[in-house]
């Protein structure tokens, strides 16, 4: 009996030891000269041969851009928006804003019945909640001012890819059958996402000839070559077809905006980040000023007090996003106010030792959750020093779900992420007040997050994540991860997490994030828990680069079916 006993302990010990050396082996992708990290390998080996060829990381951001819109369909895109963060060489810091727009049609009360009754399947399904898309326009621009080489070069690959097609992963054969549903409502997506009706298996090769007519336009016609001509008809037709609401004046005005990031620092480190109309930065820098009124030792990660803490830097952040935050185009952001660390300093002095009820919290005084988390995230990082950080979207999972019939691209449902009837929660659980309100020609406000983190004046973290709401702390915490927890980037990506957005009050957490003991010491502070249930229960999907020494450090979330290409 007792010989049986040590043999089994032994084993024990055996099988731990295993699963120690699992967890170490999960190292970095290690590189000298570049790196792309994306959703989809195929899209980081396009952009990490234009690197080869000695493009910069904006043609190789640019190139990845188009690719992914190809071959990771649920939310690479050409038919929504997205967000691009460039520290350059030579210091320079600067933001693209691609969001898409509310076309001109658009109207406050747009959602609601006659009764004022906010109706969800108009902003999240269908034409309806399409909004003018921006990517096309953002990544020419990004490409005209920043990048070195053709347009026509850094398409073609996702030209041929589209043509000759691709070998399917697990991922997508299983998005593709978990849509079907809502594919069959659209004959044109029905016919994209399908193997001639029937679903397409892991390694079947996928081709999208009509995607691919689309891109060789927009490659020999530049934007004319999608917001106007055949593309701009089809797309118009489509969505009179069941009637939405742009039209070809919508596609001629629209232009991607230049902006300075938000910048601030934590800890001696600088953060450059994405400002209005996306949340992401603002919130980041704000839960950091506040987070580094506190000095973290090693050993606190993951214990109840920086659990603690870290909730309610969140808390106050989402409560001053719910009302401060839209576009800085219509609606004034006290961005300066926000991000200012004598403001963190004022929250972090009403955290007290014990939870904070959200009902007792507002926002700053100056003057339900449910989410689709379909967006993706990619980094770029070039021998030259430059640094890119790119977050795009369709919003949900394949966007409205309607593929353009003959152009073979999907539309976002990114309309939804305005705030339709200001205090009702979107798909996403948020809520907003009149600054994300509907606006003919308005931006929605976006959580994205593509964050560059410097040291010494130099790109030492390209980051970014999806996750709708729950981006801003999933970058949060991959920050910290490395700032002050020195743990190696794919560690620090990988590490579980957790999530709180003022509303509802609940800790939002990965399965295995808490033991039973600290959950129990979290509970006596007064929390409550939702373990995360959607989108495979996942909080986040960081694509990140990290910088040190001349060695290029890249990965992609565990979480994720994305690849870390280096040379
Ligand atoms: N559509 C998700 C976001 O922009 O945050």
């Amino acid at each position: 009996m007792k010989t049986k006993s040590i043999f089994l302990s032994l084993v024990c010990l055996l099988i731990l030891f295993i699963n120690s050396c699992n967890l170490f082996k999960e190292n970095p992708v290690k590189a000298k000269n570049g790196m792309v990290v994306s959703a989809s390998e195929i899209a980081s080996n396009v952009g990490v041969e234009i690197l080869k060829k000695g493009g910069n990381a904006i043609d190789a951001a640019v190139a990845t851009g188009f690719a992914l819109a190809v071959t990771y369909p649920q939310a690479g895109n050409i038919g929504g928006g997205g967000f691009m963060v460039i520290h350059l060489a030579n210091g320079k810091s600067t933001t693209i804003d691609y969001r898409e727009k509310a076309p001109l049609k658009a109207f406050r009360d747009m959602y609601l019945d006659s009764a004022g009754n906010y109706i969800p399947k108009l902003s999240q399904t269908g034409v309806t909640s399409i909004g003018v898309p921006g990517s096309v326009a953002g990544m020419i621009y990004a490409l005209e001012k920043y990048g070195t080489i053709s347009l026509k070069e850094v398409i073609q690959p996702s030209i041929d890819l589209a043509i000759d097609g691709w070998k399917l992963n697990k991922w997508n054969k299983e998005h593709f059958e978990y849509y079907k549903d809502e594919f069959k409502k659209y004959s044109s997506s029905f016919k994209t996402f399908t193997n001639n009706g029937r679903l397409y298996e892991e390694g079947d090769i996928f081709k999208q000839p009509e995607l691919a007519s689309t891109l060789e336009l927009i490659k020999e016609y530049g934007n004319d070559g999608f917001y106007k001509g055949i593309i701009a008809d089809l797309m118009i037709k489509q969505i009179n077809k069941y009637g939405g609401y742009i039209t070809q004046e919508d596609l001629d005005k629209y232009k991607p905006v230049e902006r300075k990031p938000i910048i601030g620092s934590y800890r001696g480190y600088k953060i450059v980040s994405m400002p209005p109309p996306s949340s992401g930065g603002i919130a980041l820098l704000e839960m950091l000023n506040t987070l580094e009124n506190y000095s973290f030792d090693k050993n606190d990660w993951g214990g109840s007090d920086y659990v603690h803490k870290l909730v309610e830097a969140m808390k106050y952040t989402y409560a001053d996003r719910t009302e401060y935050l839209g576009d800085p185009d219509f609606f004034s952001v006290p961005k300066d106010k926000l991000i200012s660390k004598k403001y963190a300093k004022t929250i972090f002095e009403k955290i007290t030792d014990r939870a904070t009820p959200s009902n007792k919290i507002t926002h700053g005084k100056f003057t339900n959750f449910k989410e689709s988390k379909e967006t993706t995230h990619y980094s770029v990082y070039d021998k030259f020093g430059n640094a890119v950080s790119v977050t795009t979207t369709l919003n949900s999972s394949f966007g409205s779900r309607i593929v353009v019939e003959g152009a073979g691209f999907l539309l976002n449902n990114e309309m939804d992420d305005f705030s339709s009837k200001p205090g009702e929660p979107n798909i996403y659980g948020l809520l907003g007040s009149e600054a994300n309100s509907i606006q003919p020609e308005k931006r929605m406000l976006s959580s994205m997050t593509p964050t560059i983190v410097l040291k010494d004046e130099k790109p030492y973290l390209v980051i970014g994540s999806p996750g709708g709401s729950q981006i801003i702390t999933a970058v949060l915490q991959g920050i910290l991860n490395v700032t002050d927890f020195k743990m190696n980037i794919k560690q620090a990506i990988d590490a579980p997490r957790f999530h709180n957005q003022w509303l509802p009050d609940k800790i939002f957490y990965e399965k295995d994030t808490f033991s039973k003991s600290i959950k129990n010491e979290l509970v006596s502070l007064g929390y409550s828990f939702e373990e995360e249930k959607l989108d495979k229960r996942k909080i986040g999907m960081l694509a990140a680069i990290l910088i040190n020494n001349k060695n290029i450090f890249g990965a992609f979330d565990k979480r994720g079916p994305g690849k870390a290409v280096g040379y």
